[in-house]
């Protein structure tokens, strides 16, 4: 069997994934056309701004690539109809949230929107076409959008179907550069020549010891476990960050002697706030789940200590934050810097602040709130009918105005520079910093007349 060449792309979903991934396609491909359609009106609006401010992601190099290539190989529509209909590659990039209701809910993927997806290819696509699985998916899935494609082909057998898993791996925030450098890529599947179509593509700008190949199931376990072990470093060094602040010893210290290891190694070990993100938690139920539903009990709990050492951390620093503040935190003011789940992404999905907010709100707090990249109408949303008693802030100045503390719950550049002897003169004493990604200077701020908690350090 051959499999023609590829010349269009399609790619369902604009999102996180689906426009990044999708421009450094087009950016490293210029004879292939890559067209990104999506259900999301608003969102492929904004794709196709003028003014690039306006992507709907925020990604350092993203509007460049965009800049480049838009409207020269790289297209976004909301026309999915005749994009399918004329591909011959089709990425599946949709959202793969957790189930909200229903038999799983709390932990299984909710894949109504990969079923709609491959609905519309098994009904839209011709020829021979190759489907891709981009979104992060529970091992298995492949053989129901099988299932569909197939069932499609035995009443038009002028089509033909071969599904491979290719998931992605970029980080919100270094998103182009983990696709134009990535430390693999992985591509499942059982047909050789539509393995070799894909590789072929990411032969145009990454050498080919770099992409793996395996059969499907391997792929989609790979992606999931991935993200499970990052996850899982992150909580490790925050149990430990919670036994060096009773104990004298230094976080920082701790995890640069355990990660000078070379079998350990230094990278994803920084305390912190916990881990958000959209998929970290979502990822790791979805193992839990999968575990579960194999009977493989035990694992499943291996797995879920990982999710409760994370929202643990969350729960513990509003708990010290309240009892540094003299046992109470009603009506008291809180400058909130930080609220993306990490640095440099506009992204607050499942973001630590969201719950250490809504906790401090519940206390009584008057919050102060000031991020870069983050909007107001997003902030409203995360915090929902806790919403009254919570300020916008446009500057870091702002949300220093008379507060009895400031968290620092996001590492933004602009946090690493602030102006304290002017912040100090704006706050009520004792003044609190409560440094949760350790950025500030204690000795800096200490000797301005600051009283400083730091994470994974003694008081
Ligand atoms: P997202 O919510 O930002 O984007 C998904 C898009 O798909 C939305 O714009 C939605 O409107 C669109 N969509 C849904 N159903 C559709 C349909 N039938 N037709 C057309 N468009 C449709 O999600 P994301 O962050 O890009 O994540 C997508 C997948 O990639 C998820 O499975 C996620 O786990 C995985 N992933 C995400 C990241 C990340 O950093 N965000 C990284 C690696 C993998
Ligand atoms: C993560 C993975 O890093 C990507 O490989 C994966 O593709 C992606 O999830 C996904 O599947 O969605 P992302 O969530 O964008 O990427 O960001 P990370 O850099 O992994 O950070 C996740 C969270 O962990 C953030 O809240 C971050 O602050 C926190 N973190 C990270 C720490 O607290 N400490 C660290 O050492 C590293």
């Amino acid at each position: 069997m051959s499999i023609k060449n590829i010349k269009k792309i399609c790619c369902i979903g604009a999102g996180y994934v689906g426009g990044p991934s999708m421009a450094v396609i087009a950016d490293n491909c210029p004879k292939i056309q890559v067209n990104v359609v999506d259900i999301n009106e608003s969102r492929i609006n904004q794709w196709n701004s003028d003014n690039l401010k306006n992507l709907p992601i925020y990604e350092p190099g993203l509007k460049d690539i965009v800049e480049k290539c838009r409207n020269k190989n790289l297209f976004f529509s909301t026309d999915i109809v005749s994009n399918i209909r004329s591909a011959d590659m089709i990425f599946i990039s949709v959202n793969t949230p957790t189930k909200t209701k229903g038999i799983g809910a709390g932990q299984a993927s909710d894949l109504k929107w990969i079923e709609n997806s491959a609905r519309q290819i098994s009904k839209y696509a011709t020829g021979k076409t190759i489907v891709v699985e981009k979104s992060t998916l529970p091992v298995k899935t492949a053989e129901i959008i099988k299932k569909i494609l197939f069932d499609s082909k035995s009443k038009d057998n002028t089509k033909n179907f071969y599904v491979l898993s290719n998931p992605e791996f970029l980080a919100e925030g270094t998103a182009i550069n983990d696709l134009q450098t990535p430390d693999r890529i992985l591509i499942g599947g059982d047909n050789c020549d539509a393995i070799n179509s894909l590789k072929n593509i990411y032969l145009n700008w990454i050498c080919k010891e770099k992409i793996i190949t395996t059969n499907l199931w391997s792929s989609e376990l790979s992606k999931l476990a991935s993200n499970s072990f990052l996850a899982q470093r992150i909580s490790s060094i925050n149990s430990i960050s919670a036994l060096c602040e009773v104990t004298g010893a230094d976080i920082n210290e701790v995890a640069l002697a355990v990660g000078m290891d070379s079998r350990i190694g230094s990278k994803f070990l920084n305390a912190g706030p916990g881990f958000g993100g959209s998929c970290f938690k979502k990822d790791i139920l979805n193992l839990v789940y999968l575990c579960n539903y194999y009977g493989l009990h035990e694992v499943a709990s291996y797995w879920q200590g990982v999710i409760e050492i994370n929202d643990w951390q969350q729960n513990r620093i509003v708990r010290i934050i309240v009892e540094k503040l003299f046992g109470t935190i009603a009506d008291k003011k809180i400058g909130i810097l930080g609220f993306s789940f990490k640095a440099n992404t506009n992204d607050t999905r499942e973001s630590p602040a969201i719950e250490i907010c809504k906790e401090l709100l519940d206390e009584g707090a008057i919050l102060q709130i000031y991020d870069p990249k983050v909007e107001q109408v997003q902030i409203k949303t995360d915090l929902g009918k806790s919403s009254l008693k919570w300020k916008y802030c446009k500057s870091i100045f702002d949300s220093a105005q008379e507060a009895d503390a400031i968290v620092i719950l996001t590492e933004w550049d602009e946090f690493k520079n602030i102006d304290w002897r002017e912040i100090f003169q704006s706050m009520r004493t004792p003044a609190w910093i409560f440094d949760t990604r350790h950025i500030c200077d204690f000795n800096m701020l200490n000797s301005i007349g600051f009283n400083i908690w730091r994470l994974g350090k003694s008081s």
